[in-house]
Order: structure tokens, then sequence, then C-alpha cells
């Protein structure tokens, strides 16, 4: 089965790959430029993309897959949100860092509650006529430098909360069976991201909705 990825991002490729090979589904890229809409919300925004991409999909048996995401910093009231491409462009991880540079503490814990953020990836998959929409949360913090070459956007500045030993977030600050010990996820490998990433909970979403389709 082939599911094309309309993204023209090649990190969210390799992820998605990596997620649904396991699933016996071959993951293609789909390069379309789609007008994105001005809109808050993720799922608007992905929706209305899918929207316009669907006419273009090469065998309407095939899926196609559109995912938006962003990073919500809590200290800065969400922002960069759905703005986060344009903030990666114009301020970089270096101007996210700069707006935080005052929120520091001694206490890690304090420390990490102080520079919450959290990933959220919204995925919308069209297949055969039907549209299933899932989102995708990964809590965690901003670190205070850079770390690491790994995956791409904000992934040097990001470290996630521990999991426990079911894979689910725990609080900021709490040691968990399953942890970064501090690393971002530039800093770590592709198959560690996948323990915590929103767009991971986000396509695992997508195929328990596909299989009660089917
Ligand atoms: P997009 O609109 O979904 O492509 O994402 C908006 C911005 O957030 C892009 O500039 C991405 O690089 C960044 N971004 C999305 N997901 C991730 C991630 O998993 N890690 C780091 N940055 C991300």
């Amino acid at each position: 089965m082939t599911l094309w990825f309309m993204t023209g991002n090649p990190g969210k490729v390799a992820e998605a790959t990596e997620h649904f090979s396991h699933y016996g589904i071959e993951v293609k890229q789909f390069e379309f430029e789609a007008i994105e809409p001005q809109a808050d919300d993720l799922e608007t925004v992905a929706l209305a993309k899918l929207e316009q991409a669907i006419p273009h999909l090469p065998d309407p048996e095939d899926m196609l897959l559109v995912e938006d995401a962003g990073l919500f910093i809590g200290p800065l009231n969400g922002f960069p949100g759905v703005y986060s491409a344009n903030a990666l462009e114009t301020i970089g991880n270096h101007g996210v860092l700069r707006l935080l540079e005052h929120l520091q503490s001694e206490d890690p814990i304090m420390d990490s509650r102080i520079r919450d953020a959290e990933f959220v990836a919204v995925a919308a998959l069209y297949y055969k006529g039907q549209t299933i929409v899932a989102e995708g949360i990964c809590p965690g913090r901003i670190s205070h430098s850079e770390q690491g070459e790994n995956g791409f956007g904000f992934d040097p500045i990001f470290i996630p909360c521990d999991l426990d030993e079911s894979g689910n977030a725990l609080e900021r600050g709490a040691i968990g069976a399953v942890s970064t010990h501090g690393k971002a996820f530039g800093a770590i490998s592709l198959a560690e991201k996948q323990l915590y990433s929103h767009r991971r909970r986000a396509l695992a979403g997508i195929l328990a909705a596909l299989d009660s389709l089917e």
C-alpha cells in the first residue's frame, strides 16, 4: 500500500517511513505547493492543505497524508505555535533561546517548569473518499543551549519529558523509566526521538482510526 506524504521536509518523511514500515505501508514524498491558510489552529491548516492536494493524488486508491506541527512555548503564551516555520526562518533557535534567557532556576524541576513547551502535531489522512484526523502531543522544555546535529527545526532546543513504562509522558522534572537524561531531540537518534515524538503519536492515532475504517 502506498501512502503519499505531502511535505517538503525530508526529516518528516524519514520519521513517517520509520513508523509506517512496521505496518507494511510504503511512504513516498509528495511534493505539492499548497496555499497555507491564515488560521490559528493546526487542524484547519492541515485540512485546507489536504483538500487542495486530493485532486492531484497519482492514484485515487492511494493514501494521502498531510501533517502540520508547531512548537508551543508556555512562557511565550504559546508562541511560535502555528507560526513555527516563520519563527525558525526569522529568529531561529538562537532567537528563541534569547527570548527565554531570563528564565532560569538553579532547581532543575523549577527550571523545567518555567521553560515549559510542547510540540503538537496534527495529521490528516485521506483514503478512498474519507478523511481521518489525529493529534499528537509531546510535552517538554526548552534547553539553555543548542544541542546536537540530528533531526531538524527546533530539535536542538527541545528536551522531552521523561516517560513511564507504558510510554506516557510524566510531569516536567519527574524521572521516568525512559529518559533522554537532559538531552534535546537534536542530540539523540531518530529511533529514540520516536519514543517521545508528537508526530509518531499523531500517526499512531491515524493508524488506529484506519483500522476501524477497514
Ligand atoms: P510544519 O508546518 O509542520 O512543517 O512545522 C512548522 C515548523 O516547526 C517547521 O519549521 C518545522 O521545522 C518545525 N517542526 C515541526 N516538527 C518538528 C519536530 O519534530 N522537531 C523540530 N522542529 C519541528
